[in-house]
């Protein structure tokens, strides 16, 4: 699946308008890890509601032997091929009011182990068969009689459909079950369900399917499992003037007798796995071209076709898959590549086997309302999922422990197919923002885990769906960029080859790709420390990650496992002691060295380092760890950064300040040291330690923005960012255009959202005045880019009738980038009424959709006027919200984290605690260890601001009286 299935859209969102909220957003990440952890060790007889979310409390787990209560299939069957029809309503049976659609299957298997039990995955489907039985079994070989059925039941603990056999199934042979069923096409965002958007005044309604991990169970009976691939035949029944796609190219049409619309036949799938299936049926249209006689389309809703809506993914799709088909040296595997952009989706985008499903802000652009950052998520993320095409849908995983390897790989080559397609972005640098940095926040916590899980840990639904987190995506593709590095792109590449060549069509473990990977390392002339099994088990067995040390005078080099609290408790032991084979790229003053290793625990570096020299490890970011030198090396690194920056490479710029900032917050270093590493900032030009310092700086706005320490970090940072803005203001005359470069556009950005934050004046008139052009001529002349963050500030600047007028734009948006525009906006008014009203719309779906909700009360809460308006509402509405929203794995743990982030007082943690015992009774459901985790941050916050707010203020004080 795309990344944003674990980033929700608020983080995104807030991140762009506020320079991130990492931390407070990774901390909730975390906490729905470890939360879901628990969970799983309490509840072991539960059965997972849709998300993996269950609110039922704990159950003693009953002494289980069956078959069918194991989660996982016995290996006695294994399936060939399915034939199956589906039928999906896409109108409301006027009786029940439900949706639902129908359909027949069967399925060709082996009996490869004796056996008088059939298992097969079933969920929330009804059996419709004209017998006593919910199947019927027939043999292949007429000569072989087929046992009859003595029972059959659904075990829905378990999700099967379960038939026990009067007799034995025969070791070889092959067999057929037939099934009818009915299901309900829910809007639940998982299996076959609907999707309903508005057309001109109509309500349109889409059949459509989300399978990974284990909903594919949910629209027909199958071997729900990745390694059970077989061959689908599949057959759509839906109305004419609908159109019906599916993996394969379509076969034949025929009209069927049950109704008057249309049969459609598709082509059999190649052999493939049932998380990577796909049916829809909608009344979309699409645009097309052909790249080497492969077939693209792009659909989505009629009115964005007709809007070009879809013409960039287009353009960009055929450059990305001739990428993809050089890297991998392997051919597309498929006749056509379907993308489609749906109005209701959970992830951010599902890699099924030629018919890739997507949000729309992930699919959908329109030079008028999309900003770069839009576009750039469309390049990446049309990217990881064409990646997938091969590795993860040509071979796969034999089992979800080792989803890692699926998702970190395509995290990781999303940025060379986007690089393909947008040569100019750099875009392959932001790796160190967007995984490096972001996972390093969850992966310095005690409540970490290691990527790689063993098999028989992950069995349950929910078990899996907890693997689709940042370890997976960021760290995954973290560590492969390091491989890629060390043994250099030809030859890992060379191995990727050889191992899609062997398991085409089939299952691997991640150790066959290191073997593959090894092959390549002994057919060239490469000498690496260890083997690459080795070498990576130090990075994919144990959880975190080392802080290298190099102190210079003494010309020793050291590590250790990188916490960012030092106090955590409860970290589990580690086979390799936490300790890492570290690969070391390094400069001296300004000069690349011969790389080194680190294999122990210390070591010492191979060159002297005197007098002015500086020395600066893990050369563009591309080790996962941080490094820490000594004073003297510091101090010469920060004069280097004041005098001369360039001769640091940029990534390394932005590596600087977020490693001394998370050494100060690990007590390695001095905050003061941390904050002496922006000083440089007011000569920085370049967007990535810029991003990186805000990201950092955010954790002082929340500790500090209602306190005496607010005024001077104001001023500071004002006086640092003001050059920026007055850079940005040239370049652009007066504004009137947009920068060229794609870094400069989102540096363009944080110049102006710091300038107007800090309260540069100037900045904020400009807010106003582009916003009241847009109020009175009707027409929006600001710039897509430029967009949010000034809707933000003209709202905040204004009152009623500038939130009216949002309001109104909002509910009239005709593209989805642009609503989330605004939404976020209109939470950053300072009238405390018209904050508390738009609270009070989040509980009314007519206003605010019910998926939008948590994310906008989250967004009030960032407002430093919100937050406490935001806190009451969430206190006094507990019930009501718990019972609405209860559902979405991520959106309680993102609200109490959201609405509680900034505490750090007594009389704060004494509410929380107080919060926490009056909501006993009501449960927290997915948000319990949230609040836990909430306590032990505002604790956490308590002290680190009791530690350094004299320091700091001082600090700020000073910096800003100098001069
Ligand atoms: C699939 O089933 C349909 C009837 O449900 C049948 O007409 C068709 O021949 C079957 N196809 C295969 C490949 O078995
Ligand atoms: C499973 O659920 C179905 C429908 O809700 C119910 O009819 C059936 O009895 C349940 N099966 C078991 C074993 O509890
Ligand atoms: C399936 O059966 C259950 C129990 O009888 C019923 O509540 C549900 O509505 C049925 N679902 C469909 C889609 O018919
Ligand atoms: C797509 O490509 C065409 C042809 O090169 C170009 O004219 C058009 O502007 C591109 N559209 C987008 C949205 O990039
Ligand atoms: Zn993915």
């Amino acid at each position: 699946m795309g990344k944003g299935f674990y980033i929700s859209k608020t983080v995104g969102i807030v991140a762009v308008i506020l320079g991130a909220g990492a931390l407070a957003a990774i901390i909730a990440l975390s906490v729905v890890y470890s939360q879901e952890k628990a969970k799983n060790n309490n509840n072991n007889n539960v059965l997972p509601t849709d998300g993996g979310t269950t609110l039922t409390p704990p159950v003693t787990p009953a002494p289980s032997s069956e078959l069918w209560d194991k989660y996982r299939l016995p290996k006695s069957l294994v399936p060939h091929y399915y034939n199956v029809t589906l039928w999906p309503r896409l109108t409301a049976d006027p009786a029940t009011g439900l949706y639902i659609f129908t359909g027949q299957s069967t399925v060709e298997f082996e009996c490869a182990e004796e056996t008088d039990v059939i298992l097969i995955h079933s969920n929330k489907l009804n059996y419709t068969r004209q017998n006593s039985h919910l199947a019927t079994l027939t043999s292949v070989n007429p000569v072989v009689t087929a046992p009859s059925v003595k029972s059959s039941w659904l075990q829905n603990v378990t999700q099967y459909l379960v038939l026990q056999l009067d007799g034995k199934l025969a070791k070889g042979e092959m067999y057929i079950l037939h099934t009818d069923f009915t299901g309900e096409l829910a809007d639940d965002l998982g299996g076959f369900y609907r999707s309903e958007y508005i057309e001109d005044g109509v309500k349109k309604v889409v059949a459509t399917t989300q399978m990974q991990p284990t909903d594919a169970r949910k629209a027909f009976p199958c071997f729900d499992e990745p390694a059970m691939k077989a061959v689908f035949y599949i057959t759509l029944i839906h109305d004419s003037g609908t159109v019906a796609l599916s993996n394969n190219e379509i076969n034949f049409f025929s009209s069927p007798k049950e109704n008057s619309g249309v049969k459609t036949v598709f082509h059999p799938t190649k052999k493939m796995s049932t998380y990577l299936l796909a049916f829809i049926v909608s009344d979309f249209s699409f645009i097309s071209n052909t790249i080497d006689g492969v077939l693209i389309r792009i659909f989505a809703r009629k009115p964005a076709i007709a809007a070009k809506q879809g013409e960039y993914a287009l353009n960009i799709t055929g450059p990305i898959l001739k990428f993809f088909e050089k890297y991998y040296n392997s051919s597309y595997p498929l006749p056509k590549s379907d993308q489609i952009a749906l109005p209701d989706f959970n992830a951010g985008a599902m890699e099924n086997w030629g018919l890739i499903t997507y949000r729309e802000t992930a699919l959908l652009y329109d030079e008028a309302f999309s900003s770069n950052s839009n576009k750039e998520r469309i390049a990446t993320i049309i990217s990881h999922e064409l990646a997938h095409m091969w590795f993860g849908n040509l071979v796969t995983l034999r089992w979800w422990n080792d989803l890692w390897l699926n998702e970190g790989f395509a995290s990781y080559v999303e940025y060379l197919g986007a690089h393909e397609a947008e040569p100019d972005w750099n875009v392959k640098d932001l790796i160190v923002l967007s995984d490096i940095h972001r996972v390093f926040a969850v992966d310095a916590l005690a409540s970490s885990h290691p990527l790689s899980s063993k098999e028989e840990d992950i069995q349950k639904p929910a078990q899996i769906s907890e693997l689709f987190d940042a370890i997976s995506y960021s760290k995954g593709a973290s560590v492969l960029r390091m491989l890629s590095d060390f043994l250099t792109e030809d030859v890992f590449t060379m191995g990727l080859t050889t191992y899609l060549a062997e398991f085409a069509f089939g299952n691997a473990v991640y150790k066959d790709l290191w073997n593959h990977l090894q092959m390549a390392v002994n057919a060239s002339d490469m000498q690496l420390p260890d083997t690459v099994h080795n070498i990576m088990n130090t990075w994919v067995l144990q959880m975190g990650f080392p802080v290298v040390t190099i102190n210079t005078n003494t010309g020793s080099i050291a590590q250790q496992h990188f916490l960012l609290d030092p106090d955590s408790e409860g970290i589990p032991p580690s086979p390799f002691k936490y300790t890492w084979i570290v690969p070391i790229k390094w400069m001296k003053t300004g000069v690349e060295q011969t790389p080194q290793w680190l294999e122990k625990e210390s070591s010492r570096i191979s060159t002297k380092i005197s007098g002015s020299d500086w020395l600066l490890a893990n050369l563009n970011v591309v080790g996962y760890y941080r490094v820490n030198y000594d004073q003297g090396n510091w101090d010469r690194l920060l004069n280097c950064l004041s005098t001369s920056h360039q001769l640091i490479p940029v990534l390394n710029r932005a590596q600087l300040v977020d490693d001394a900032f998370n050494l100060a917050r690990a007590k390695i270093i001095p905050t003061v040291l941390a904050l002496n590493t922006t000083k440089y900032l007011n000569n920085e030009r370049d967007y990535i330690p810029w991003q990186s310092s805000m990201n950092n700086l955010e954790f002082f706005y929340l500790m500090f923005d209602r306190s005496e320490v607010y005024g001077p970090m104001q001023d500071y940072l004002r006086k640092q960012v003001t050059p920026l803005f007055e850079y940005y203001k040239n370049m652009t005359g007066n504004w009137s255009k947009v920068p060229d470069g794609h870094m400069d556009q989102y540096n363009q950005v944080n110049a102006i959202s710091l300038a107007c934050r800090t309260g540069l004046e100037e900045c904020q008139n400009l807010a106003k005045l582009w916003f009241n052009q847009w109020m009175e001529t009707n027409k929006n002349h600001i710039h897509p880019n430029l967009r949010a963050i000034m809707y933000c500030n003209a709202i905040a600047a204004g009152g009623a009738e500038e939130w009216e007028f949002a309001w109104l734009q909002f509910k009239n948006a005709s593209i989805a980038t642009e609503a989330e525009k605004l939404r976020s906006a209109m939470a950053c008014t300072k009238q405390p009424w018209l904050l508390n009203r738009y609270l009070e719309y989040t509980l009314d779906p007519n206003m605010i959709r019910k998926q939008d909700a948590t994310s906008t009360i989250v967004y009030i809460a960032n407002n430093v006027i919100g937050q406490s308006l935001a806190w009451d509402f969430v206190r006094a509405q507990w019930s009501y919200i718990f019972h609405q929203y209860g559902g979405g794995s991520f959106s309680f743990s993102n609200l109490i984290n959201g609405v509680t982030k900034r505490f750090s007082t007594e009389f704060e943690l004494q509410q929380l605690k107080q919060f926490k015992a009056d909501n006993a009774q009501v449960g927290f459901g997915s948000g319990t260890l949230a609040v836990d985790q909430s306590i032990e941050r505002t604790i956490a916050n308590i002290k680190w601001v009791a530690e350094n707010k004299e320091n700091v203020l001082d600090w700020f004080k000073a910096e800003t009286k100098s001069k």
